[in-house]
């Protein structure tokens, strides 16, 4: 630490810093070679005869192949969810279909290790993260919705709820395990059947949920595990015997999806992507707001669809807080994915980081200032250093556009009434933060923000009882909490 002048502390961060390597060992996670189609309980072949690979983005290694389903096998998962629901599923009472949720619940929580080993391995988030965040939150989800199973009465007060039948889930490769749960547990615990697809760079969390489903005795076709890419998405999407879409992915998807469906009777809930403004105001604990716009924009490698990953710093505070920003930039580890030290682990596919190195591009082009820690990457696998833009103006593609990546865009403002309009301005409403001391400020603000949801001094914190979803081109529907039930059952007045 050094003294600077003007009497303030100023932190000395040495990038040089080395810690001994800690890596979680690949051992403790047990990886088929291959995996079939998880169908009416059973993994079968898929009638395509065809496989593709999944890799490891942190080395470019293959990890496995999975089966790529065709029109033929979601033909097969559809009818065997459809028997399940109507011979099995909706008619066993509620407390009997609650103790299976929980018993999924619990089977996660024991094999954790195993499934953040392989969450890191297939998708490249760090394994701080896939062992302290989407583990544990899967868990909870599954336990959260097996106490609402035999409860619908209270949820509902004078009213009647029915299962809507057979969901088509299909998701993406952000959160594999979480987004199966938050899927798969609201779904079976309210009697419907689901047919769920993960996203084609991520699928084996699923399939080990696939494993641990099959363990749990769950009666066959309550729920089927297919994997897949688009094209198999969409023949779940048209798929005439599917009463409800849940879908969390692309905006771009998400259009395909409803143009899809209308004039259909299927449900849908269309969780899609985000620009989200973290606004910094001067009266904020700055060092705190500081960690929360790490934690918005580079946790998990910010492939994440409320990411923090447009910057409003209050003018007087500005050049303060990118200093800061910067300085902690130059500390965080990015790296192999299995090291317990490692903050930001590998890009998710090739194809993404082309996207992210995209924007990085647009953003020098469009004339914004760019800043990236000097951190050394690996020679091998996908990776992208912590990037922050300031100079950006409100037009520019990287303040509009969901980068999903690492990549922020910072900009100043004067006046509260200044910074909602400008959070407001993009055509995503999905997730905001506010960082004040003022309560009165925050109320003020998180009612005028157009966003499912807004943080308010701290970023990026899920709970199972909260619920979330987007405005505007974020999506419809809720995900999570008692809204979250909502979207799986018929609700009468008696
Ligand atoms: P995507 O939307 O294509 O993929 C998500 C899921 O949808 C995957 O399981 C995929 O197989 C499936 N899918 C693809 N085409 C489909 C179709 N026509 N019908 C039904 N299902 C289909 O996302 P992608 O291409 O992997 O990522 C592109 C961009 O989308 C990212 O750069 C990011 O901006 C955004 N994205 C947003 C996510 C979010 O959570 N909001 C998650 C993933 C991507
Ligand atoms: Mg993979």
């Amino acid at each position: 630490m050094a003294t600077a002048k003007n009497n303030t502390i100023k932190l000395k961060f040495d990038s040089a810093r080395k810690l001994a390597p800690a890596p979680e060992s690949k051992s403790a996670a047990k990886i088929n070679p291959r995996y079939d189609l998880f169908i009416n309980g059973k993994f079968e072949k898929p009638s395509s005869k065809k496989y593709f690979d999944t890799i490891n983005p942190a080395t470019e290694e293959k990890l496995s192949e999975v089966a790529d389903a065709n029109e033929a096998d979601v033909n097969k998962a559809v009818k065997a969810a459809r028997d399940a629901y109507e011979n099995v599923w909706s008619k066993m009472p509620a407390k009997e279909r609650a103790k299976y949720v929980y018993r999924i619940a619990r089977m996660i929580q024991e094999r954790a290790r195993e499934f953040a080993i392989i969450e890191s391995l297939d998708g490249g988030k760090a394994i701080r993260e896939s062992r302290d965040f989407d583990v544990p939150a899967a868990a909870n989800h599954f336990f959260y919705y097996a106490g609402w199973a035999d409860k619908l009465e209270y949820a509902f007060p004078n009213r009647r709820t029915t299962p809507l039948g057979v969901a088509g889930q299909i998701i993406p490769w952000n959160f594999p395990l979480l987004m199966a749960a938050w899927k798969i547990a609201p779904a079976i615990a309210t009697g419907n059947t689901v047919i769920l697809k993960p996203a084609e760079t991520t699928p084996l969390t699923a399939l080990k949920l696939a494993e641990i489903i099959q363990e749990a005795d769950l009666p066959p076709g309550v729920v089927n595990i297919i994997t897949g890419a688009g094209a198999t998405g969409a023949a779940i999407v048209n798929h005439p015997d599917i009463n409800k879409i849940a879908f969390t992915g692309s905006t771009d998807v998400g259009k395909i999806i409803q143009r899809a469906i209308a004039g259909t009777n299927k449900k849908a809930t269309l969780e899609l992507g985000g620009k989200a403004a973290n606004i910094i105001f001067d009266d904020a604990p700055l060092d705190q707001a500081v960690e929360g716009v790490v934690n918005g924009i580079f946790f998990n490698q910010g492939h994440v669809c409320c990411a923090g990953s447009r910057l409003y710093v209050q003018e007087s505070v500005f050049k303060q807080v990118v200093q800061k920003l910067k300085d902690r930039m130059e500390t965080l580890i990015v790296g192999d994915p299995l090291d317990k030290n490692t903050d930001i682990g590998a890009i998710n596919s090739k194809q993404q980081l082309e996207v992210i190195n995209k924007y990085i591009k647009i953003g020098q082009k469009e004339g914004a200032e760019m800043f990236e820690s000097s951190c050394a990457l690996p020679g091998k696998g996908f990776f992208c250093r912590p990037t922050i833009f300031t100079n950006v103006a409100q037009s520019n593609r990287i303040a509009q556009e969901e980068i999903f990546g690492p990549v922020l865009a910072i900009q100043s403002f004067r006046t509260d009434d200044e910074v909602i309009e400008k959070a407001n301005n993009t055509p995503f409403g999905l997730s905001a933060g506010v960082w004040t001391d003022k309560g009165s400020k925050i109320f003020n603000m998180t009612t005028k923000m157009r966003s499912g949801v807004v943080w308010a001094n701290t970023f990026n914190k899920f709970d199972p009882t909260s619920p979330f979803g987007g405005y505007k081109e974020s999506g419809y529907g809720r995900e999570g909490g008692l809204h979250g039930l909502n979207a799986y059952v018929n609700v009468e007045t008696l």
